[in-house]
């Protein structure tokens, strides 16, 4: 059994086919603290596994996009931090907390006076093994990983997916809604004209409309204070046999097939749980994860049909986006990236998805399905269907 789950995940580990770069830790570098608690009026966003690969992209553009907040990277090692996020470190409003968020302690510190929440860490990271096929000298690592990993097939409760998801959100609840909220660009450009150079960038404002309390809720106004990174094909391997025919292309992809340690069903289980907490929330489920594919257009689309590829920058694009957009509050969708097409602003296209409660009844659901399949199956030839 576990000889079989090891073989799976090594396949799996290569399903995105992505080109990854190893860490190169510096041994003498002390930890950095944190150094919140500044409380006031200046919106705080904390980026949970902001030394990862999204993770320090997701700084990088929430920098960008919200010139007034302060962002927190919560990452486990700072002497990678300060490798990976050196040019963003030159930024005084980028703070670096180390946190093991498996624990209590690190949730704690890792939300401590945060409005807003993007949630890039995983368990199941992949990192070492593109290590492990660059060098023959980095073998430990990911072996020592396969058997971290191993231990959630007896306790597969205890991954970051299925409990530290929901205890972070909930500690963010607790915080209470912000004094200040990001702002949604203004005015929304129509999604088929590129945008102007430049763009239009969010910009903070005094809180208006915003009710804040449940995730559950789509109140206009609302904006998302827990962004969390999940994966598309998440509920597919607990697909119908009927809706796994149904939506063949979507359903007979490698990692619905391999599905490694139930990482698929853990994952569901987190975004479960998280949509039970009280933080407005958004659930951005990325497809195949390639960085190299060139950025692109993001399309999002709602009901877990889709396939395609995305680069790890345009998902952070997506993830960053998400903050100051009202309409992405207690919505879940997957997305992938056409590098063909022009870039255009992802609020619109998100704001005309179904909320998670408008799905919640299994004929919406199979609806909305049905549609997006049709037309996601016109984008690509079905052979290279693939998350
Ligand atoms: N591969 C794909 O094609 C694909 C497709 C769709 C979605 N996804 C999803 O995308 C995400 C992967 O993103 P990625 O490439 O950025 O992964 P990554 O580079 O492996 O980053 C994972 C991050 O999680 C952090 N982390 C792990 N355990 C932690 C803990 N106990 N406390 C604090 N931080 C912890 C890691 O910290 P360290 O830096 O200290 O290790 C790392 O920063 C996953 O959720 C995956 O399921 C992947």
């Amino acid at each position: 059994m576990m000889c079989r789950s090891v073989g799976l995940l090594l396949v799996a580990l290569g399903w995105a086919g992505c080109g990854c770069r190893g860490f190169s830790v510096p041994a003498s570098l002390s930890m950095t603290e944190s150094s919140s608690a500044q409380g006031g009026a200046v919106p705080l966003i904390s980026v949970a596994g902001g030394s990862g690969r999204v993770g320090r992209l997701a700084v990088k553009r929430v920098l960008e996009m919200y010139p007034e907040a302060r962002v927190r990277a919560v990452v486990r090692d700072a002497a990678r931090a300060k490798d990976v996020l050196s040019e963003e470190l030159t930024s005084q409003r980028l703070e670096v907390v180390k946190a093991d968020l498996s624990t209590a302690a690190g949730i704690t510190a890792a939300v401590k006076d945060c409005s807003a929440m993007v949630w890039c860490a995983t368990s199941f990271s992949d990192a070492s093994a593109h290590s492990f096929r660059k060098s023959w000298a980095q073998r430990s690592p990911p072996v020592q990983r396969i058997f971290n990993l191993a231990a959630f097939l007896f306790n597969p409760d205890n991954c970051l997916e299925a409990k530290a998801v929901p205890a972070a959100a909930a500690a963010l609840a607790a915080n209470g809604a912000p004094p200040y909220r990001l702002q949604a660009p203004t005015p929304a450009p129509v999604p088929e004209q590129p945008p102007k150079k430049g763009g239009t960038r969010p910009s903070l404002g005094a809180k208006g409309g915003s009710k804040g309390g449940a995730g559950g809720g789509d109140g206009e106004g609302v904006l998302p204070r827990f962004v969390l990174l999940s994966s598309a094909a998440v509920t597919r391997p607990a697909w119908s046999a009927a809706e796994k025919e149904e939506f063949k292309a979507a359903a007979q992809i490698p990692i619905v097939k391999l599905n490694p340690f139930k990482i698929l069903d853990l994952k569901r289980k987190g975004e479960e749980a998280l949509r039970r907490t009280a933080v407005p929330y958004t659930i951005v489920r990325p497809c195949g994860l390639n960085d190299k594919q060139a950025p692109g257009r993001l399309i999002v689309s709602a009901g877990d049909v889709a396939a395609g590829r995305i680069c790890r920058a345009d998902v952070a694009e997506g993830l960053a986006a998400c903050l100051s957009e009202p309409l992405a509050t207690a919505k879940t969708f997957e997305m992938f990236a056409l590098p063909g097409l022009s870039k255009a602003p992802v609020g619109p296209p998100i704001g005309s998805l179904p909320t998670d409660a408008q799905l919640s009844s299994p004929d919406a659901l199979q609806a909305v399905r049905r549609g997006a399949y049709g037309l996601l199956s016109q984008l690509r030839p079905v052979q290279n269907f693939d998350v």
